[in-house]
């Protein structure tokens, strides 16, 4: 109960952020920016944001001035969603329990948002507001680590692999590297983003990253099972739409009974990872939880 008012308060507090930092509706861009904010404003668990301003809070950091970093995450996972919404991709036209943003605004304006959206981030990531928390030097190492959870090399890569996988025969190694960099590159980041912001010493920030990687591929794994067994009411986009697409998911490996083993095997180890920290890090141990039992 106290998790859920936690995560309730978590999630109010980017959304305020997000409404605050967010470019408004009006002027020559007007349909752009409309694009832009109908993805990002339509809901979501915001659990990247969340994740980051936890970690900091694991190492006993104030997170206010974090607060841009972590509506920065949210703007790239939300254009993530709206490219892999796109027809040439998932071909989804339903998202956040809304039509996608390409059905509402076509496909150009649609990958134009996307790219918005990740644009927008780095202004956000290098706002003034952020170097009242932390120094120039370990701005940079922050914002570098999330390009590199976002690039070639992490989330975009990951989504390559992804539809390049479609109706192949892959391994298992193949299909968990596919989860790492297509989900869990971006979770990962956004964990140790928190944990530079709030100035983890090496050994937190091993443990924080180790916590990421390991709720990262439990995240994707989760998804995957949901779209299984899930219904198109909670998630608000269309379950069973990996099957249908052949897509390289867990379930379809493994089947259900064995990924859910699998996906509770990832997040006992991110909270073993845990264990260094006090009851600071008690949020990023009930997160972990909550990305297994979610039902959306
Ligand atoms: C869905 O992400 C896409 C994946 C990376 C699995 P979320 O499940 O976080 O979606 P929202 O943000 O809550 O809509
Ligand atoms: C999405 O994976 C990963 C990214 C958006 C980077 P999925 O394709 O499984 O996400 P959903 O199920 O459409 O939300
Ligand atoms: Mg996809
Ligand atoms: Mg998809
Ligand atoms: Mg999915």
């Amino acid at each position: 109960m106290e998790f859920k008012k936690y995560l309730t308060e978590q999630c109010a507090l980017v959304e305020q952020a997000m409404a605050r930092y967010m470019l408004p509706e009006e002027g020559p861009l007007a349909n752009h920016i409309k694009a832009m904010r109908y993805s990002l404003f339509a809901g979501g668990k915001r659990i990247r944001p969340i994740l980051a301003l936890a970690a900091a809070e694991a190492v006993h950091a104030p997170t206010e001035h974090l607060l841009p970093v972590a509506c920065a995450l949210e703007c790239i996972h939300t254009y993530s969603l709206i490219h892999d919404d796109l027809p040439a991709m998932d071909d989804d036209d339903l998202r956040r329990g809304k039509p996608t943003c390409h059905v509402v605004f076509g496909e150009a304006e649609a990958i134009l948002a996307g790219d918005g959206l990740l644009s927008f981030a780095f202004e956000l990531m290098t706002h003034p507001d952020v170097r009242q928390g932390i120094s120039p030097v370990a701005q940079l190492q922050m914002i570098n680590i999330i390009a590199k959870g976002i690039g070639p090399v992490g989330m975009v890569g990951g989504q390559s692999l992804d539809l390049a996988a479609e109706g192949q025969a892959i391994t298992f190694d193949h299909l968990r590297l596919i989860h790492g960099y297509k989900t869990g590159a971006l979770i990962t980041a956004s964990v140790q983003a928190g944990a530079i912001f709030g100035k983890a010493d090496d050994k937190q920030f091993a443990a924080l990253s180790r916590y990421g990687v390991q709720i990262g591929l439990a995240f994707q794994i989760v998804d995957d099972l949901l779209d299984v067994e899930g219904t198109t009411e909670d998630l608000g986009k269309t379950a069973g739409a990996d099957a249908q697409r052949n897509k390289a998911t867990y379930p379809a490996f493994f089947g259900v009974a064995k990924t859910k083993v699998m996906a509770k095997e990832a997040v006992d180890e991110a909270v073993n990872a845990l264990k260094i920290f006090d009851a600071k890090a008690e949020p990023l141990r009930d997160l972990a939880r909550y990305i297994y039992e979610r039902n959306k």
